[in-house]
């Protein structure tokens, strides 16, 4: 059954302010990513709480999609060699490393809500090199590793005396093993093939950029209605 004062009480709610930033899409770059970093710098400058969480929404072999946070651990530019490219680390052998597996594409989302932005990208996944997924590795902190080497991320955890069994011994194995990284921790990069920025603004005169990739390498770009 509907509940009214719910629904009330939702719809009272204050979405954006006026104090948020200028986004001016004429003076727009070229490369999506180049004003994703310029964003990113401009929440993290601002003082954004988290500007590096995103969701990541992946989908499995039949299609069914699933999304979760993670963090973003870099945006890469492109140069005459390499597409740019937007990276989150994980565990191949989890739900969501199974679903890259079987469908190498998905959609990241980052919103900053006390600035009224949220980008929206989506594209082709690939795994980083062995040796970015080992620095990201070894710079987490080690009651972490000991985490990730004594379970499988998203299935049933034991409880009790076998939980701190597990645990005691996952973290003797990181103090003796301090450079230990497992085959499954990996650097994974998304190359968009749209990006897409929505800037909230005074009388609710949103602007959405969309950049859409072209054949030849480069970007098209569209206003859209908000
Ligand atoms: C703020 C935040 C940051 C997170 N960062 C990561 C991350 O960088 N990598 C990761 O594997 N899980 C991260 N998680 C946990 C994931 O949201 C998720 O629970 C986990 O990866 C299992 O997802 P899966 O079952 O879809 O594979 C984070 C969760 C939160 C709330």
């Amino acid at each position: 059954m509907a509940d009214e004062s719910l629904r009330d009480l939702l719809r009272s709610l204050p979405v954006f302010g006026d104090d948020v930033p200028e986004f001016d899409p004429e003076a727009a770059p070229a490369d999506p990513l180049e004003l994703l970093v310029e964003w990113l710098r401009r929440a993290i400058e601002a003082g954004v709480s988290q500007p590096h969480a995103m969701v990541l929404a992946t989908a499995d072999a039949s299609g069914h999609p699933s999304a979760r946070t993670l963090l973003l651990k870099d945006v890469t530019t492109s140069t005459a060699d390499e597409p740019g490219a937007v990276w989150f680390a994980s565990l191949s052998d989890s739900p969501k490393g199974r679903d890259l597996e079987a469908n190498p594409r998905a959609a990241l989302l980052l919103y900053w809500r006390e600035q009224g932005r949220q980008v929206r990208i989506s594209g082709s996944v690939f795994h980083g090199d062995r040796d970015v997924s080992e620095r990201d590795f070894l710079a987490r902190h080690p009651a972490a590793r000991a985490t990730v080497l004594a379970g499988r991320q998203s299935e049933p955890m034991p409880s009790g005396d076998e939980l701190e069994r597990e645990m005691a011994s996952a973290r003797e194995f990181v103090a003796v093993n301090p450079n230990f990284v497992p085959d499954t921790w990996r650097s994974y990069l998304v190359q968009p093939h749209s990006v897409e920025f929505w800037q909230s603004a005074p009388r609710r005169e949103q602007r959405r950029l969309l950049y859409s990739a072209t054949e030849n390498g480069g970007w098209h770009r569209d206003m859209l209605w908000p």
